[in-house]
């Protein structure tokens, strides 16, 4: 197998993610370094249904590492579920001469990467790369590091304002399907309440939370609030608790997009480059159709089809209990 691989197609989809760019300067370096040749494929999916490719070598990825965003753009791509659109996709790439795939995204990516290579007998190979975390055979994903600094210095930031006013604030974070960023940036501020996708809160369980701390004599409440959570969004957990509790004088912060821009940490750079080198050293190994990712201190493999059972992906439950018994 390793020698049928010529030219290998890297592309990012789906949210970008802070260290997509020291993971494309990895596959390219390394395929370089293997004598093999790179394209890459601009705007995920969409660019292989475009034909919008490009040659990359050793200097296209030159200066990178340090930035968020991708440099080989992203996209969520409609067309890529139609079967045209995948025959499309794959007589462009064929095309170009493209024999193998590095896909980094999340879990649509990987959906999109499992059938088309099962359709066209392409080998893949997928890199987690969203700041949810929430895909299944990594301990992390991609960003997620990253955003999560971005999302702590924004909650301390929060805090001197809320304690300054004895203010309760509701800041919500991203995750539509994923608590991650919500469990640990609720820990890491020291939030006196979570409220997670994966796990209801009703609004009266969070008022006694609330009631609580006011007795306490919190100076501040904060409230981290899942993008995802069942009670529909910081703005609306805000107005239901205030309808029947108005001790604070409460605000809502939405944090939105910032989450997902900015230079890549350390970790999100070397877990970056790690992955992208592995993805190729796999990909010329002749494996196919599997994510690469980080267990402990080490790089394994998982097949597509297991990482993404994120579906099932459990938040920790004793982080959980833990959050409600530190704020006390
Ligand atoms: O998947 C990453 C993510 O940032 C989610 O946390 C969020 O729900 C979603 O993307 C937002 O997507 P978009 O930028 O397309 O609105």
């Amino acid at each position: 197998m390793e020698n049928s691989i010529k030219r290998i197609g890297v592309f990012t989809s789906g949210g970008d993610a802070p260290g997509m760019n020291a993971c494309i300067r990895a596959v390219v370096r390394t395929a370089i370094y293997e004598g093999k040749k790179v394209s890459g494929i601009l705007h995920g999916y969409q660019g292989m249904i475009d034909k919008n490719i490009i040659a990359m070598d050793s200097r296209s990825v030159s200066n990178i590492l340090q930035l968020g965003g991708t440099i080989l753009k992203t996209a969520r791509c409609l067309d890529f579920r139609t079967t045209e659109g995948r025959l499309k996709a794959y007589n462009n790439i064929k095309e170009e001469g493209i024999d193998a795939l590095v896909a980094i995204g999340g879990d649509g990516t990987f959906t999109g990467a499992e059938v088309f290579s099962r359709e066209f007998d392409i080998p893949v190979v997928g890199i987690p790369g969203t700041i949810d975390n929430d895909l299944y055979g990594s301990d992390f994903t991609l960003g997620y590091d990253t955003a999560n600094n971005t999302v702590i210095d924004a909650i301390d930031k929060i805090r001197d304002t809320a304690a300054s006013h004895d203010r309760l604030f509701f800041i919500e974070v991203m995750g539509r399907d994923s608590g991650c960023i919500a469990l640990n940036c609720g820990i890491a501020g020291g939030a006196e309440a979570i409220l997670l996708p994966e796990k209801e809160t009703g609004i009266d369980e969070l008022i006694q939370k609330l009631e609580s701390a006011a007795k306490d004599k919190k100076s501040s409440t904060i409230v981290i609030v899942a993008e995802g959570d069942k009670n529909g969004g910081a703005y609306n957990v805000a107005k239901r608790v205030q309808e029947k509790f108005d001790f604070y004088d409460a605000k809502v912060t939405i944090l939105g997009h910032l989450q997902r821009g900015g230079s890549p940490s350390s970790f999100d750079r070397v877990l970056a480059s790690r992955l992208g080198f592995a993805a190729v050293k796999n990909l010329l190994r002749g494996q196919t159709r599997i994510m690469v990712g980080l267990r402990g201190n080490d790089i394994v493999t998982t097949s597509l089809e297991e990482a993404l059972r994120s579906k099932e992906f459990k938040l920790a439950e004793d982080m959980i209990e833990m959050t409600n018994v530190l704020a006390i």
